[in-house]
């Protein structure tokens, strides 16, 4: 086991309940009522802190440093830490010693996983990403739904999840009678050609026109939903024909951005239609639909409007028709009932906020989402142009997604032809590809989900900062090491691994540090983290590297050591990369 953090931890916990329980017995109070888990972090001062002293002495009115001592006293990581001291109010701050360091590292260096164990224990997860709309272009925003998503189900699933990929595509609803209509008109085959090359956004539009223009067109795009929602066979084939056509598109896209969703991922809002009656009819069964300006609604306790008034979420209107909501709540009640998920991820843009936390109030007021589920927004800001405003080309209309992978793959190849003449031919445009489609995956994740970002070319495609291919040349760089000295990394032996110099040590600890951080971003759902180890590793890497001479080390046993925490870092890089969606090349 390479986790450090998790082996500290498991050994403090004990020392910090037997104090509590000491404190709790001498004072008469339940010790089930004050919980005492320590947390252990990375550190700037030494190698980890544990914290939970400071939150235990506030709960028992007792001071933080003796509480610490108290753990202290009761604690033996002899085996693990060279040296504690109590910093500030009640941290410990542990220097690891330089044998476990090395021991772990050494196990580590031999484990394909990189000491990151899957747990067989862990849950079905499914992640609801992406989503676009048929018949209407992907945007930015979906951009950022795939990318994030994506990264999501890969991290959970390396860590021993079943995760099961929903893209719930809008497939459904009343825009659907004035697209078949435009269909009819345009005619099919003249239709097909459009939307197989991806013109979704000029065929949406013209619908959109035309529907604007005429009465004629209006009334007969009425009577279409009417038939659609009838189920007329004839009405279906030309829907489906839709769909058919916008989900291929789609996986162009996704095969382009080298994201993990197929066909067999779209469950779209129409797979639930047969569930919305029986949706309300449970509803009003439970006695939770409110009967409201014509429409059936429920009222979860929590959620006011502007106005201050109760909120109701609309779950059939008063024409009789389902809606978004009713959907949503049908899909969760499929995840957990028929699924069996233990935890829910919605990557849906931060707007859809109310949104889904009224479904998932809904859902737990109805019973279909138990307290064990968890169901979580994992929501993500916008993509900003460099005006700081909405991301949109020069006229103004939202920008194709194929447009903006395809400049960031031109600009990375001009680059690498730049700074590397050598590579050629087939080698070039598939490294141009990965470092393209890397950079913008790289510049997404990277930073905080929540936060809107902007997009920049310049920035995101250079070789310097926290960058894709800033990332992808420092494992490109360690390759070279082993290029250079003709040496098959497979035949490096682990065992060869000691520590010696102080960056070699630290460039051990920080590679230690890969499966905590996994388990954050599993748990967090935030890949900037895991961006923020990879670049730290990096920097750590740089020093380690300016400081101990690997192909030329000074005798055999330091450069076989050596070789085998570039091996480790390498591949950690690459994994870690790989858990983003990011390709990592052997040569840039
Ligand atoms: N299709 C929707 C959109 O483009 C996103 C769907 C998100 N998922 C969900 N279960 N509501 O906004």
């Amino acid at each position: 086991m390479a986790d450090l953090v998790a082996l500290l931890t498991d050994r403090l916990a004990p020392a910090f309940a037997s104090v509590r329980d000491e404190v709790c017995a001498a004072a008469g109070t339940d010790p089930a009522e004050v919980p005492a888990p320590p947390t252990v972090s990375r550190s700037d001062r030494a190698d980890l802190q544990a914290n939970g002293a400071l939150a235990l002495a506030k709960r028992l009115g007792r001071n933080p440093r003796e509480v610490a001592q108290a753990v202290l006293d009761r604690v033996d990581v002899a085996d693990l830490v060279d040296e504690v001291e109590i910093a500030g109010p009640g941290f410990l701050n542990l220097t690891l010693s330089d044998g476990a360091i090395a021991a772990l590292t050494r196990t580590a260096a031999g484990d394909d996983r990189l000491g990151v164990a899957p747990d067989p224990d862990a849950g079905t997860a499914v992640v609801d990403y992406s989503a676009p709309n048929v018949a209407k272009e992907m945007h930015v925003g979906h951009l950022r739904s795939t990318v994030i998503g994506d990264a999501i189900v890969r991290v959970l699933e390396h860590l021993g999840h079943t995760v099961v990929r929903e893209n719930h595509v809008g497939d459904w609803g009343a825009p659907f009678g004035m697209l078949i209509e435009h269909l009819v008109d345009v005619g099919e085959d003249e239709a097909v050609a459009e939307l197989s090359v991806g013109d979704l956004n000029r065929f949406y539009q013209e619908a959109r026109q035309s529907f604007d223009a005429s009465d004629d067109m209006k009334e007969r795009a009425r009577e279409r939903v009417v038939l659609l929602q009838s189920g007329d066979p004839e009405t279906l084939r030309l829907w489906q024909l839709l769909v058919d056509q916008s989900a291929a598109y789609f996986q162009l896209v996704y095969d382009r951005l080298g994201v993990l969703l197929t066909p067999d991922d779209i469950v779209g809002e129409s797979s639930y239609n047969d569930a919305l009656a029986g949706i309300v009819e449970d509803l009003d069964a439970q006695g939770l639909l409110v009967l409201d300006d014509g429409a059936e609604c429920v009222f979860p306790p929590g959620f006011t409007g502007r106005d201050g008034q109760p909120q109701p979420m609309i779950v059939r209107n008063r024409n009789g028709g389902y809606g978004y909501a009713a959907t949503d709540l049908a899909t969760i009640r499929h995840r957990v009932e028929d699924t069996h998920a233990a935890r829910i991820l919605y990557v849906v843009g931060a707007p859809q906020r109310d949104h889904l936390e009224m479904v998932f109030a809904v859902a737990r007021m109805a019973g279909w989402l138990p307290d064990e589920v968890q169901a979580e927004h994992i929501p993500f800001g916008n993509l900003l142009g460099a005006d700081r405003k909405m991301f949109k080309t020069r006229s103004g209309t939202s920008v194709r997604l194929v447009d903006l992978l395809d400049e960031a793959v031109e600009r990375a190849e001009a680059t690498i032809a730049e700074r590397n003449p050598d590579l050629v031919g087939d080698e070039r445009a598939a490294v141009a590809q990965a470092v393209g489609i890397g950079a913008i995956k790289y510049a997404d994740l990277s930073s905080d989900r929540v936060k809107d970002y902007v997009l920049d070319f310049d920035r995101m495609l250079a070789f310097e900062g926290n960058t894709g291919p800033y990332m992808q040349y420092a494992h490109a760089r360690i390759r070279s090491i082993f290029r250079r000295g003709e040496i098959d990394p497979a035949t490096l032996d682990p065992s060869a691994l000691a520590l010696a110099e102080p960056q070699e040590r630290a460039l051990a600890v920080a590679l230690l540090g890969f499966e905590p951080i996994v388990r954050q971003t599993a748990e967090t759902c935030q890949p900037h983290r895991l961006c923020g180890y990879l670049f730290d590793l990096a920097h750590t890497f740089t020093a380690f590297y300016e400081a101990c001479p690997v192909l030329k080390a000074d005798d055999e046993a330091t450069r076989a050591s050596r070789l085998v925490l570039c091996d480790l870092t390498a591949r950690t890089l690459a994994t870690g990369l790989g858990l983003l969606g990011i390709q990592a090349p052997e040569r840039m």
